[in-house]
């Protein structure tokens, strides 16, 4: 393993408004490699979104820190894109407007920043659909969409929220195969949340385990299945062994 990207030293997290506060996040720390696929898995609620967010740097831990590249991280940084649950596209905005903002946002020229959006919805597989708005795509296209915009930000770290967690089993296994394609071909580091415990060891290195709220890291296994790992799950008794160990991790959790 190479050097850590990626470090959340202790971080913890209380949100707090005028009627208390609730405890989301108790102290835990990750830490995440260049070029690493980790994925997060826990049970709803337990602080997936939140330690997700804070490793982004757009959330504040209440305690602890995250170093990126071996500096605080204290605020979003564009080297760090986020796909969220929903794709939250602009529905004024056509597929190529939409993958071009971040560029014209950090003031690209306008000319360059459509050549890069092009380019990216390419690698997403939606050459053909640059000029359709958000409400004639499907569910899967509008995610491709939200990951050709987050590719196009040229961030190294990709931070992914269930991103497929709404589409048929069909488009999810499709995307994640897309997903892995790019994070080898584009040299990305990843975290992804997934409710899914074959969807984590399909994809990841590695997969951590938060404990119910407020979570905390309760186990990291590390995923050693060969790679191209086929999508039907017919790995053989490594990987029944991984999930019993996840299944079992996450219920006493
Ligand atoms: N902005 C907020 N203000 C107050 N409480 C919050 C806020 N965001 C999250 N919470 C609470 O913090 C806890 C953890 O939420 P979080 O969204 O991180 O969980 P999660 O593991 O991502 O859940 P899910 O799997 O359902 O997406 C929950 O109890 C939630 O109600
Ligand atoms: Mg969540």
């Amino acid at each position: 393993m190479t050097e850590p990207l990626l470090v959340a030293e202790q971080v913890s997290m209380t949100y707090s408004d005028g009627n208390g506060s609730l405890e989301a996040l108790a102290e835990t720390s990750v830490s995440v490699a260049r070029g690493e696929f980790v994925c997060l898995l826990g049970p709803s609620g337990c602080g997936k979104t939140t330690l997700l967010h804070i490793l982004g740097g757009l959330l504040r831990p209440s305690t602890g820190r995250v170093l990126f590249d071996g500096q605080p991280l204290s605020a979003p940084t564009y080297r760090i894109a986020f796909v969220f649950q929903k794709a939250n596209l602009m529905p004024w905005r056509t597929a190529l407007a939409n993958v071009a903002l971040p560029l014209e946002v950090r003031g690209v020229p306008r000319s360059e920043a459509l050549r890069q959006a092009h380019e990216a919805l390419r690698l997403v597989g939606l050459e053909g659909f640059e000029e359709s708005y958000p409400r004639q795509l499907s569910g899967g296209m509008e995610q491709r969409v939200a990951i050709a915009r987050a590719l196009v930000q040229g961030a190294e770290v990709l931070l992914l929220d269930e991103p497929f967690g709404s589409l048929d089993a069909l488009t999810r296994d499709q995307l994640n195969e897309e997903l892995l394609n790019l994070w080898q071909t584009q040299s990305k580091t990843v975290v992804m949340v997934t409710h899914s415990i074959s969807e984590a060891i399909y994809l990841a290195d590695r997969v951590l385990v938060l404990t119910s709220r407020p979570g905390r890291v309760a186990l990291e296994a590390a995923v050693t299945l060969p790679r191209p790992r086929p999508l039907d799950g017919s790995w053989g008794p490594e990987y029944s062994r991984l999930a019993t160990q996840l299944r079992t991790a996450i219920a006493i959790s």
